[in-house]
């Protein structure tokens, strides 16, 4: 079968400030939860003080430092599109002054202006798993509704000042994973319960129409959507029980998108709520701000999951507590993989949402060997990003429209979940050791290679293969 992608699809990768960009306190950026969590999301909430650099995410690999020889580098493979994230302690410290800081906002200009050079688009996350620290502290968070001011004054001034430059928004990184990372999602303390998590998601929820309201406002021909942990769950048994214990286990992410493509939300989630003793204080002014409903659905794809009725089968994945599928094969990190799931989550999102879809993340975290001449032979990360795209092809051939493909971390970067940098997702290598040693020197893995290749022929030189 001769694969071609749709013309003017967009290619590229994606990458988050917290994980790439280092210079942790410099030019006036705030603390932010990121930086309290040094050892990973699930790792301990430290209240720093301290302006030197004590942890390996503090350096990163220096991104914003060397971010002209990175882009060159994404150039150079094609890339039409990067997803960042604009880092929202750049722009307000605290989170809740007057005034910008326009240091920061310098810093994205000249990153912006550096992607253009390339005719890169920028896709630009107003929030990926970082807020500043202060709002946590004064505020407790997301919890508070004022922190969907502060939210609004910090979006209405990143729109207000690259409404030249950036044309593809999103407004918070995978919104549901709030519910299994209270801290990290909305600031809030992990043993919180169920019903202050949900109040605090719903500040979310409003905060994000109302971006998406001032987006449109502001930036008339651009686009912004909304990002969601795509972890799809399927019936481990077709036992009734497991099948409806899986209905409910979508629903529990599908809803954040139901509230952001429909504007309300939806019948169950209320049922939901009334059944599990959660009142949530809903004003008429966030009816209204809800409305405000997306362009796009983006999401993160990694794995599938199973559901079943018994709860004792769950294990820990990265984000999520899952069920594993025993016919799938997993990473080095447990993470199980599978492509013809991209396929299947393209569908059902088109089918439930109608609305155009983005892949703005997918990728194999593996250990890379560099061999004694420099070469770093990736050939899993290969096969698992050639067997995706396929899946992506059927999908787009089967009627889904789909904008892009920003693959997660095109070059080295720290992962998430434990702060590591062995958990490697690049087509470009970084020289980092996990206790900060290393020039940061940036090398070529054969997958970069690959993905040039891939990208120059719009999908041909993929290698076909059948679902599984
Ligand atoms: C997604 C996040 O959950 O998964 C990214 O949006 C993250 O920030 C990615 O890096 C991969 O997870 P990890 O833990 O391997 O970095």
């Amino acid at each position: 079968m001769s694969i071609k992608f749709p013309q003017n699809f967009l290619w590229g990768g994606a990458i988050a400030a917290n994980q790439v960009e280092g210079a942790y306190r410099e030019d006036g950026k705030g603390l932010s939860t990121s930086d309290c969590t040094p050892n990973g999301l699930f790792g301990e909430i430290i209240n720093r003080n301290e302006t030197e650099i004590t942890s390996i995410k503090d350096r990163a690999i220096d991104f914003y430092h060397r971010y002209p020889e990175d882009i060159a580098l994404f150039a150079e493979m094609g890339f039409t599109c990067l997803r960042i994230s604009i880092a929202w302690t750049r722009i307000f410290p605290n989170g809740d002054e007057e005034q910008p800081n326009e240091k920061g906002l310098a810093f994205y200009d000249k990153l912006f202006d550096e992607m253009a050079k390339y005719n890169i688009s920028p896709l630009v996350t107003l929030s990926h798993y970082e807020m500043p620290y202060h709002l946590v502290t004064k505020y407790s968070g997301w919890g508070n509704r004022k922190v969907i001011d502060f939210f609004t004054r910090y979006a209405k001034t990143v729109f207000e000042r690259y409404k030249d430059k950036v044309k593809y928004w999103l407004t918070f990184n995978e919104i549901n994973m709030s519910l299994h990372e209270p801290f990290t999602g909305v600031g809030l303390a992990r043993n919180s319960t169920k019903e202050q998590i949900y109040q605090a998601i719903h500040h979310q929820l409003v905060a994000s129409g109302r971006a998406v309201k001032l987006c449109h406002q502001i930036i008339p021909d651009a686009k912004i959507g909304n990002m969601l942990l795509g972890a799809v769950a399927y019936p481990l048994s077709p036992k009734p029980a497991d099948v409806w214990a899986t209905h409910q286990e979508n629903h529990g992410w599908l809803f954040f998108g139901d509230v952001q493509t429909r504007g309300y939300y939806p019948t169950y989630m209320r049922r939901y709520f009334k059944e599990n003793h959660i009142n949530l204080h809903i004003t008429d002014q966030d009816r209204e701000d809800l409305k405000a409903t997306i362009d796009f659905v983006s999401f993160s794809y990694y794995m599938s999951c199973c559901g079943t009725s018994d709860n004792s089968l769950r294990k820990k994945g990265n984000i999520l507590d899952m069920v594993p599928n025993p016919h799938l094969k997993a990473s080095e990190w447990g993470w199980q993989i599978d492509p013809t799931g991209i396929r299947y989550l393209l569908n059902l999102l088109y089918e439930r949402f109608q609305k155009p879809l983005f892949i703005v993340e997918n990728g194999l975290g593996a250990k890379d060997k560099v061999e004694a001449d420099g070469t770093i032979n990736d050939d899993y990360r290969i096969d698992y990003m050639n067997d995706h795209l396929v899946q992506v092809y059927e999908a787009i051939e089967d009627g889904v429209e789909v904008i892009g493909y920003t693959s997660w971390g095109p070059i080295d970067l720290i992962s998430a979940s434990k702060a590591e940098i062995t958990k490697r997702y690049g087509f470009i290598y970084v020289d980092l050791n996990q206790d900060g040693s290393g020039s940061l020197q940036r090398s070529r893995k054969k997958s970069f290679y690959w993905y040039q290749s891939v990208i120059k022929s719009n999908g041909e030189t993929l290698k076909y293969k059948p679902s599984i």
